[in-house]
């Protein structure tokens, strides 16, 4: 079976709702590929606007967050429904953001993933280990915690279909990207560990990018490895560079 990329933005907390559609404008004859899947994951005020703009396109929009409740008193976030009825298809979540400056850990996580499945989401559910923990040797112990957690009580079929993204923190932002030797050690390590908690065909079906620091110079090495299924990509999907990354 071979899995087809997915390739991600993750804008992050940028693009005003003008600068948003300004940039999906330009992109769009830059990022035009059939044969793998494009997500914007925007801001939530730009959520709206840009699936306005990438109608009749090959993209498709995800948000950055979500609450797992379905409604009520909780000043600033946002459902799962709300998304899916703007037309989001996809959701980031546990990005290493969220978790380090907003404390998000693992249980609120699982609730979050189950709602987002609940509602006709795909998740696209970050790990990554620090580079203290990196240099300690207990990378894969960590990523494995963080999946399994995430992960509990989740079903198979469910799993099958989400995207899993293997962000490195030390990577993220700084330019420092893992080797593709590096990203792909771990890459495997989550698809075993999938293995491990399901079964072969869900280990095999599920999509497992790579984040941190990708851009149009090492897009096609990462994505060449056999278990990088596609990238998360920050700063470089703010610029014309993610047109190269789509068509590496
Ligand atoms: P970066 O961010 O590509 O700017 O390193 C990746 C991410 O945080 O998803």
């Amino acid at each position: 079976m071979s899995r087809r990329k997915i390739i991600a933005g993750n804008w992050k907390m940028n693009m005003t709702p003008t600068e948003a559609k300004k940039l999906v404008a330009e992109l769009e004859p830059l990022v035009k590929n059939d044969s793998v899947d494009v997500v914007y994951c925007v801001p939530a005020i730009d959520i709206v606007p840009v699936v306005e703009a990438v109608k009749g396109t090959n993209v498709q929009v995800g948000a950055e967050n979500m609450y797992f409740e379905d409604k009520g008193a909780y000043t600033g976030e946002i459902c799962a429904a709300m998304l899916v009825d703007a037309g989001v298809k996809y959701v980031i979540l546990g990005h290493s953001e969220r978790r380090e400056y907003f404390k998000e850990d693992d249980a609120l996580l699982n609730k979050k993933v189950k709602k987002a499945f609940e509602a006709g989401l795909t998740p696209i559910l970050c790990c990554g280990e620090t580079l203290e923990q990196r240099e300690m040797g207990v990378t894969l112990d960590w990523i494995r915690l963080q999946i399994k957690s995430d992960l509990d009580g989740v079903p198979a079929s469910d799993v099958a279909k989400m995207v899993i993204a293997y962000e490195p923190i030390w990577a993220i932002g700084t330019g420092k990207t893992a080797t593709s030797d590096q990203a792909e050690e771990v890459c495997g390590a989550i698809r075993e560990c999938i293995e491990e908690i399901y079964d072969a065909s869900t280990a095999e079906a599920v999509r497992i990018q790579y984040g941190g620091s990708v851009n149009a110079g090492n897009a096609a090495e990462l994505f060449g490895k056999p278990d990088i299924d596609g990238g998360l990509v920050g700063g470089a999907s703010l610029k014309t560079d993610f047109g190269s990354i789509i068509n590496y």
